[in-house]
């Protein structure tokens, strides 16, 4: 069924006349537009103004009333570990009594105790798990997610993994990109030149066979992986087509920027440590930035100097970073509030950068991201009369629908 979303208080369209992204000062325009409508027809926004045409008047379709509304883009949280299982509430405590994220990681927990339980769970668990986190972060306003592998770090769980954001395709009401993230850490009992050759040798190959992912990812970061290591895992990703994305500068600058950078990869994730030198070597990249402030929340760590990024004319992502260990929220709300509050961004930047940025750190802005004829008709529709209250009235769910494709998902 098609569907008009009829004389909408506000629209804001995050609308880019073709370009990729927002950045600089033009991240801070979001496109407002006073008493339209949207008609979305096949799945696609097919015509956006004020007087409908006779054309589309005649046709058969769905009317909502958008009067004292605003309508958003639909929201993209472009990078999160939705896939796993147990939990880490024991280390969240620890944590809060005073041990560090990474004191955690070296006596055995961190990443490695998720593995653990995801090694031990079958697909249909790990399947109803993240189906669960997706309603959750679709009711929050999201109609576009990623998910990393990165729990399994073994070709078979790996894969595993990959295969349950696969089933989730079908499973779920949006559109989830995959993202191969083996580099994710070190396993125990296997020398680290030999994990690098599974990577490289047999779970890329496979991976790209398979077709089961899109991205490939790395945490290139002190006790991780060097710059050296990912570099040769970026470059053999994309020998197989998949494109990289960076974890970096989360907690050292270690030269990740740099090796992105060399990589070409769509986007560098993290950034709480960032130089100047390293803010100099992502200027004119096209790289997206994607912040992450629940994470700083959440390990209570150093913001990333968003307002450095974006006056250096660096395109700037949001999100949630989903997962057990350093973010546990599915709510890109929340994200959005510490934004504003800790990284200093206004509200319009904001919303540009968990839209229209975010789509392009999947490289998805041609299709996704912006209310704009041609896209895809996923869209938000906010009980609020002006797009600011969504940020100013913090801590409730404003959201009204949550529209996928032209259908109601929410
Ligand atoms: O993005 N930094 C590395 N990876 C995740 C944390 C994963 C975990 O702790 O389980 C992150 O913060
Ligand atoms: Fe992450």
């Amino acid at each position: 069924m098609d569907l008009l979303i009829e004389n909408a208080g506000q629209i804001v369209t995050c609308h880019t006349n073709g370009r990729r992204f927002k950045a600089g000062k033009y991240q801070s325009q979001i496109g407002l537009l006073k008493n339209n409508s949207i008609y979305i027809e096949k799945g696609l926004i097919k015509w956006l103004g004020k007087r409908l045409p006779d054309s589309i008047r005649k046709k058969t379709f769905k009317k909502i009333d958008g009067r004292n509304k605003t309508v958003l883009p639909g929201f993209i949280d472009s990078h999160t570990h939705l896939v796993f299982a147990g939990d880490r509430a024991n280390e969240y405590s620890m944590r809060i009594k005073g041990s560090t994220y990474e004191e955690i990681a070296k006596a055995g927990g961190g990443i490695l105790r998720t593995v653990k339980a995801v090694r031990k769970s079958s697909k249909a668990e790990l399947i109803k798990l993240a189906k669960k986190r997706i309603n959750s972060s679709i009711g929050f306003g999201v109609t576009t997610i990623e998910a990393k592998s990165g729990y399994g770090l073994d070709t078979k769980t790996e894969l595993k993994m990959l295969e349950v954001i696969k089933a989730l395709k079908k499973e779920i009401p949006i559109d989830i990109y995959a993202t191969f993230l083996g580099a994710h850490a070190f396993p125990k009992n296997i020398k680290r030149e030999d994990y690098i050759d599974e990577i490289l040798f047999e779970m890329i190959p496979q991976i790209a066979k398979l077709n089961l992912a899109s991205f490939i990812d790395a945490f290139c970061e002190k006790n991780y992986f060097i710059p050296k290591e990912t570099e040769k895992i970026f470059r053999q990703g994309i020998k197989f087509g998949l494109i990289p994305k960076l974890h970096t500068n989360q907690f050292y600058s270690v030269g990740g920027i740099q090796t992105a950078v060399k990589c070409k990869a769509i986007s560098v994730d993290h950034l709480e440590v960032m130089n100047a030198g390293e803010i100099n070597a992502l200027k004119g990249t096209g790289t997206i930035a994607t912040l992450l402030p629940a994470v700083s929340y959440f390990l209570d760590i150093s913001y990333a100097p968003a307002r450095k990024l974006i006056e250096s004319k660096i395109p700037v992502a949001l999100a949630t970073d989903f997962n057990p260990g350093s973010s546990m929220t599915e709510n890109i709300q929340l994200v959005m509030s510490m934004a504003v509050h800790k990284l200093k961004m206004n509200i319009e930047e904001t919303i540009n950068a968990v839209t229209i940025n975010g789509a392009a750190a999947l490289g998805i802005s041609d299709n996704a991201g912006s209310i704009e004829v041609g896209k895809r008709g996923d869209v938000v529709i906010f009980d609020v009369k002006n797009y600011r209250d969504i940020l100013y009235h913090f801590g409730i769910n404003q959201v009204e629908k949550v529209i996928k494709r032209g259908k109601v998902i929410f």
